[in-house]
């Protein structure tokens, strides 16, 4: 694991987007695997403004979301999928149905999970997966006790997690869902390249645990110490308790 801590979010982001614009310059037909929430939005303005430079292209590459949540309407603008589409999908140039995600609104949710899988695969598997990390260590939403050999499934968020994206549902815990789709850490830990952000004092414990602690399903993004090509970005907040 390849921990870096620098000034703001700003740097940090310049940094994720060398890793991903390196990889497009590469292989133009990457596929990307696309977190939401805050921490990679400096990376999604990064990456909006090198393509409006002309410096990187998604024309020819894929995207898969981490997660989603269970029963939100399909106009719902806190719908992962529709804050994806918003904060980044948008505003590059991928291709129309290149980007995809779990499908919250799913009749037979074991089956459309289990298809999630089947695309990933279908698709060579997640080249650059960018991640953020919750408070309570969750990477994508496998909340404190799930799997290291996890896949797609549905998950109860645990009330922090609710709290915690409170702030996305007017300050009220109520309307934040109970329920989401989220790839597991055994699909997260295919992916080739994880590149986690994290900023701020209330991420401090949780990176303590990711980096210095041991590897626990309490801790469910201890996982990634047994990544090959683990980045973890920081700024100097979050790597606050680090020793
Ligand atoms: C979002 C996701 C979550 C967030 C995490 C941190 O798709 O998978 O794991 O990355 O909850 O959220 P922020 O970045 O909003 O602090």
């Amino acid at each position: 694991m390849e921990v870096v801590i620098l000034d703001d979010a700003r740097d940090l982001a310049s940094v994720a987007a060398d890793a991903i614009t390196a990889l497009l310059a590469r292989k133009p037909d990457a596929v990307l695997g696309l977190a939401t929430g805050s921490s990679p939005l400096a990376v999604y303005d990064e990456l909006t403004a090198r393509h409006g430079r002309g410096e990187v292209s998604f024309a020819q590459a894929r995207a898969f979301t981490l997660d989603e949540y269970v029963g939100l309407p399909a106009g719902h603008p806190e719908r992962y999928r529709t804050v994806i589409d918003r904060d980044f999908v948008t505003r590059v140039d991928f291709a129309p149905d290149a980007v995809r995600g779990p499908d919250g609104l799913a009749d037979d949710i074991p089956a459309s999970c289990a298809a999630y899988e089947q695309a990933i695969a279908d698709a060579g598997g997640v080249d650059l997966q960018i991640l953020g990390i919750g408070s309570v260590g969750h990477i994508a939403f496998n909340e404190p006790g799930s799997s290291f050999a996890s896949r797609t499934r549905i998950k109860t968020l645990t009330r922090q997690t609710r709290l915690d994206n409170a702030r996305f549902f007017d300050g009220d815990v109520d309307q934040v869902p109970t329920h989401c789709l989220t790839q597991g850490l055994g699909t997260i830990m295919a992916a080739r390249h994880v590149v986690l952000l994290a900023t701020g004092a209330s991420k401090a414990e949780a990176v303590h645990q990711l980096v210095e602690g041991p590897v626990s399903a309490l801790w469910p993004a201890t996982i990634l110490q047994h990544h090959p090509h683990a980045t973890v970005l920081l700024d100097p907040a979050a790597a606050g308790r680090l020793q």
